[in-house]
């Protein structure tokens, strides 16, 4: 089993009181949950910084009318198998299309696959949601 170990964290009366304001709507029980949070999201940042092997999730919105869009959009996707564990397609309506992608493997190829499709004329939206294998947190 794993020791739990408690510290104290000093720190101005109001940036407290907006800390638990913020807390609340997010709806978490305590503070000690929410802190643990902070710093898993934090390492996670750091690993994505550290060029360590890392999970995520890349959704892209595009309208497939878009002349050639769908074909490079595939050709792009190969060259990047290797990473793209999986992907979704969803279509939206007459026009639209989402995708899903999930991904792992290092940051930089990662981001490489973003900064591409990021660049295709006709994409409406692209996110990438930055998460972690879970090796390294607890
Ligand atoms: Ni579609």
């Amino acid at each position: 089993m794993k020791k739990i170990v408690r510290f104290g964290v000093s720190m101005d009366e109001g940036l407290i009181e907006r800390f638990d304001r913020s807390i609340k709507e997010k709806s978490y029980e305590n503070r000690s949950e929410a802190i643990r949070d902070l710093i898993r999201k934090e390492l996670v940042e750091e690993e994505w910084s550290l060029a360590k092997e890392i999970a995520g999730g890349i959704t892209i919105v595009y309208d497939h009318h878009q002349r050639q869009l769908a074909n490079r959009l595939l050709s792009i996707q190969h060259d990047f198998h290797d990473l793209i564990v999986c992907c979704q397609h969803v279509h939206l309506d007459h026009h639209n299309c989402l995708e899903v992608m999930v991904v792992k493997g290092k940051p930089e190829g990662v981001r490489e696959l973003f900064n591409k499709l990021r660049a295709l004329k006709g994409v409406r939206h692209i996110g990438l949601v930055k998460s972690t294998t879970g090796r390294e947190l607890v």
